[in-house]
């Protein structure tokens, strides 16, 4: 039709690294209309969700993760999930990451060793290029936690990453009210990372 001109598609997300220099308009011919603008935008990969978690297979800790992820992968936004056991996590996959969720067990008023070992590896490799990172804290404890929320909340802040909710402690065993929280804190972190909101 003379003069009448569809609507170029306008996209919402985050740009991610290389998107400055990979970003081209892309007209797609389509009979009898006017070309339609496509951003190439709306094709980028989606963000990066690296989970770093401590504890033992088949403990509490390990039951709060499943629900974490299930929030994660289940809140209707795409992201790409990477878990890694944090005696296996690397600076590679810290600078992969766009958002972190980070899971441990209290241990002796503290993080797990494995989580400690985690930042005590990659703190100074990554010192300047993880700043600004969401992330979300849950924690197994047998009492309240807070010796290793507070542990965590000082080390978080050193790399300059943000907290995008308050650090989530289930004592004891967790019950359904808990994992519902914790699938809450990973649809949160999901979405909003792929919503550009983070
Ligand atoms: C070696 C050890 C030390 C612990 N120290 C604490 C502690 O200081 N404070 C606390 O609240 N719970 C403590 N707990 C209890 C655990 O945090 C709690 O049982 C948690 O749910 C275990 O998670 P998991 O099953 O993933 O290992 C300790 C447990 C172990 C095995």
């Amino acid at each position: 039709m003379a003069g009448h001109h569809a609507p170029e598609l306008v996209l919402r997300g985050r740009p991610r690294p290389g998107d400055a220099t990979q970003h081209r308009d892309r007209v797609a011919p389509t009979a009898g209309t006017d070309p339609v603008r496509v951003d190439s935008r709306c094709m980028a990969a989606p963000p990066h969700l690296l989970l770093v978690y401590g504890g033992h297979p088949g403990g509490r800790t390990e039951t709060l993760r499943r629900a974490v992820v299930a929030g994660a992968l289940g809140c209707g936004e795409a992201v790409e999930l990477r878990e890694r056991p944090a005696l296996q996590a690397g600076l590679d996959d810290l600078l992969w990451a766009d958002g972190l969720l980070l899971g441990t067990p209290e241990h002796f008023g503290y993080m797990s060793g494995a989580l400690k070992d985690f930042f005590d590896r990659t703190f100074y490799p990554a010192e300047g290029r993880t700043e600004g990172r969401p992330y979300g804290l849950f924690v197994s404890a047998g009492n309240d936690g807070s010796g290793t929320v507070a542990a965590v909340a000082r080390i978080a802040t050193g790399y300059r990453w943000s907290p995008i909710a308050a650090p989530l402690v289930v004592v004891g065993a967790p019950d359904a009210a808990a994992l519902a929280r914790c699938e809450e804190l990973g649809a949160t972190l999901a979405a909003g990372l792929a919503a550009g909101i983070f």
